[in-house]
């Protein structure tokens, strides 16, 4: 089969380290990739959000099967226009991935599930939210509706943060369109929990466990990012969680969508906060995690290539995979300054010298080779992850193979898979 990716970053690298094993698998394509990606795959310089000439390559091209990685394609219809052309795709189309395109739309298909999610309200002008924000009294959380690149939500301490977040998103337009409508919810307490499974339109197959670490700074402080890590398994989600995630969250949502005649196919990410009351969905995501991708992909023994094809099919139902019984743990290496502004084109050195060692892969996401040379041209730059046989030792195999690498220009968190090390101590 020819095989065509879309996305650049280290969900992606990992999708296709993972892809490029399999027997089925005889050409591999990235549109548009990175330097790492490049060492498995073709990359072509199209970039993921441009749809139409993705399905026009796609369809010059042959390609048999496409996996989209990033969300912003997944909403913009892409794997609407590469099915209309004839061209399988793993992934939700547009209707579906407004589960993750919209917070209001995910909330309001939590009240037709019977999901449970905070308290809620919709707003489209600011003068009403702000008379919400007043009512309510209680601390809450405001979110721009559409997609904000991780950023659009804001913890709010005070009515006059919520104020002022409502003010920067709807009249301020700092996530742009996206602020245009924003969700209002009462903040709830407990541990964050991450529940990622595949889904094929009408059955869910969960994953392996896995957790990522959004802050930026080591102890979980400072602004939130995408990921600066992530480690599966992630010993919070019991068997018992797990059961319960999937009979009261992820089940009543596949069902409620395929009702609604938007029956969801491909990754459903559930972001969920252990109350006191349960478990409370607060985000969708519709596409694997980054970093926690990573990890996975690593612990991944079956192929999984014939699992996207299956979920695509409709086909999951009996379907099994196959994980590695170790850990694997993703330390990501970002430039300074990230997740503010950060100098591009700073050249890493000494990758070379990870090349040969056991149980150690670095995924890249915002790298370029530009005259036989690695440079940094993003955020987030590398993922470095490893096996082990607990989250402690993978740990150390992680931050031994980090220290290999020398890019003054770029940091990483040092604590990566603390609450698991202490849960498991
Ligand atoms: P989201 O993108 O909706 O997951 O929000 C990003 C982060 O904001 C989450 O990972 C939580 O840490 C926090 N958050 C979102 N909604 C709530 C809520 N209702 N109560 C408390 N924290 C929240
Ligand atoms: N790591 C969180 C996300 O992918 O949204």
């Amino acid at each position: 089969m020819k095989i065509l990716v879309v996305g650049s970053g280290g969900r992606e690298h990992a999708l296709i380290w993972a892809i490029s094993a399999s027997p089925l698998c005889d050409a591999l394509y990235c549109a548009p990739g990175n330097a790492g990606i490049a060492r498995h795959a073709t990359c072509i310089p199209i970039a993921a959000d441009d749809v139409d000439r993705l399905v026009d390559f796609a369809a010059e091209e042959g390609i048999d099967f496409v996996v989209v990685g990033p969300e912003a394609p997944l909403v913009l219809g892409l794997v609407d226009k590469l099915e209309a052309r004839g061209i399988a795709a793993f992934g939700p189309g547009a209707a579906a991935a407004q589960l993750e395109g919209s917070k209001g739309f995910m909330k309001d298909l939590c009240v037709r599930a019977g999901v449970a999610t905070a308290a809620y309200r919709r707003f489209t002008d600011a003068a009403s939210a702000a008379d919400y924000i007043r009512e309510r009294g209680s601390p809450v959380v405001v979110k721009a509706d559409g997609l904000a690149a991780g950023k659009g939500v804001v913890v709010a301490n005070s009515t006059a943060e919520a104020m002022q977040a409502v003010d920067d998103m709807m009249v301020g337009r700092v996530f742009g369109p996206a602020g245009g409508a924003v969700v209002i919810e009462d903040r709830l307490v407990g541990e964050e929990v991450s529940f990622i499974a595949l889904v094929d339109g009408k059955t869910a197959l969960p994953l392996a466990s896995s957790q990522d670490h959004k802050p930026v700074g080591d102890g979980d402080t400072g602004p939130n990012t995408g990921g600066m890590g992530a480690y599966s398994p992630a010993p919070v989600v019991t068997e018992a969680l797990e059961a319960e995630i999937m009979a009261k969250v992820v089940e009543p949502l596949v069902a409620t969508m395929a009702e609604m005649g938007h029956p969801f196919q491909g990754v459903l990410y559930a972001g969920l906060m252990i109350t006191e009351d349960g478990p409370q969905l607060l985000e969708v995501n519709t596409r694997f995690g980054d970093p926690e991708c990573q990890p996975l992909m690593m612990r991944l023994r079956s192929d999984l290539l014939p699992a996207l094809i299956a979920a695509r099919d409709g086909e999951l139902k009996g379907f099994d995979l196959r994980w590695r019984d170790e850990a694997a743990l993703c330390v990501v290496m970002a430039s300074a300054g990230y997740p503010g502004s950060y100098e591009k084109g700073t050249e890493i050195k000494g990758l070379e010298k990870l090349d040969g060692l056991e149980d150690v892969v670095v995924f890249h996401a915002g790298t370029e080779m530009r005259d036989g040379k690695t440079h940094a041209i993003g955020g987030r730059v590398l993922g470095i992850t490893a096996l082990g046989k607990d989250v402690a030792a993978a740990q150390a195999r992680a931050y031994a193979a980090v220290d290999m690498i020398d890019w003054p220009e770029g940091f990483c968190r040092r604590d990566i898979g603390w609450r698991a090390i202490a849960r498991d101590a």
